[in-house]
């Protein structure tokens, strides 16, 4: 079942609306068009409701804070060095929006456009045209990202993109996940799995150094399920205030299990994921007045691999003028 709700205004007038999915089992998902915000996830457990993805109730706390908590965040997700893109021969300076960088689209990226919605019986489509030269990025680029919730529990998120031209593309899902409950405090206790036989070390500023290296006897082995707690206790130099890494992903299923019964395992054809342990998560409220800190939460961003300090793109972001690419994340709720 689908819904569609009033959800709020912007400071500069525009309507935000909440579109809520629901199931047979009674999980729901509700997403703004506003960024195409995933705003909650809802899982029954033990006769409760238990909400396990962080936000905010107002636009005005989605348009004022940072963090771009449950947003799709693009074109481009994550950092691209220096905010300079090398297409061929030609070189577009972007939107430096953090230190000498470019992060997530720039300072108006997805995560502040309202897309246009469309409503079917379990999924929801929002569209976006992001012009020519948005944020310095070439080409005007059109993007649909389809949320769809089946009574199997399994929450999809399918983004496609075509353009005019020669450009890239890297959206991905910024929802921060606490399975104990978005107001249950730090998540270092989660147990996560991550088919990944190599991650990618970066600098202080979080570009990547020298292409990726082999996670084996690093805190970055998530091969065999464990504990954030417990991968921190390892003494390794690439962890600063938490992770915040990409991994590349070799075929299998993602996991990551709360303390109180409710897990996700997460399939993709993406080549790469972004952890981050919400280590800038500063302290907030979000809904329903909870405190919001560091390590409340986890995001598993699903994306392509990183462009490293050589600029050079990965095939899978880039596009072609007329080209369609998509990519689909499955997150599959189970919970007892
Ligand atoms: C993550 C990124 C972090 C931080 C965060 C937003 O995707 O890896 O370094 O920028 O987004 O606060």
């Amino acid at each position: 079942m689908t819904e569609k709700s009033l959800f709020g205004t912007t400071a500069d007038g525009r309507q935000v609306f909440a579109y809520r999915l629901s199931n047979r089992n009674g999980v729901s998902a509700t997403i703004l068009d506003y960024g195409c915000t995933l705003q909650s996830v809802c899982i029954p457990l033990h006769g409760k409701t238990v909400d396990v993805c962080l936000g905010y109730d107002t636009v005005r706390e989605y348009e004022q804070n940072d963090g771009y908590l449950g947003a799709i965040v693009g074109r481009y997700a994550g950092r691209i060095p220096k905010a300079t893109l090398k297409l061929g021969e030609q070189v577009y300076p972007l939107c430096q929006n953090d230190g000498e960088n470019h992060l997530h689209g720039g300072r108006i990226g997805f995560d502040k456009a309202i897309f246009d919605a469309e409503l079917s019986e379990h999924a929801v489509c929002l569209s976006h045209v992001s012009p020519d030269g948005d944020e310095g990025y070439p080409a005007a680029l059109s993007v649909r990202i389809v949320y769809t919730l089946t009574d199997d529990d399994v929450l999809t998120i399918r983004c496609e993109g075509v353009s005019n031209g020669t450009t890239v593309w890297n959206p991905t899902s910024h929802a921060y996940w606490n399975l104990n409950g978005h107001d249950s405090g730090s998540a270092l206790d989660h147990t996560l799995c991550i088919p990944a036989e190599r991650y990618v070390p970066t600098d202080d500023a979080l570009i990547p150094l020298a292409g990726e290296a082999p996670v084996s006897d690093t805190p970055f082995d998530f091969r065999i399920p464990k504990t954030f707690r417990n991968a921190l206790k390892t003494p390794c130099a690439q962890i600063r205030n938490g992770f915040d890494h990409s991994f590349v992903l070799s075929p299998g299923t993602i996991g990551l299990a709360g303390t109180r019964g409710i897990r996700i395992q997460i399939t993709t054809d993406c080549k790469a994921v972004q952890l981050y342990t919400a280590n800038f998560l500063s302290e907030r409220i979000g809904k329903g007045g909870v405190r919001y800190a560091p390590h409340h939460a986890v995001c598993l961003e699903t994306q392509s691999r990183q462009i490293g300090r050589d600029l050079i793109v990965p095939e899978e972001s880039l596009l072609s003028a007329n080209e369609m690419k998509s990519h689909t994340t499955a997150f599959r709720f189970l919970y007892r």
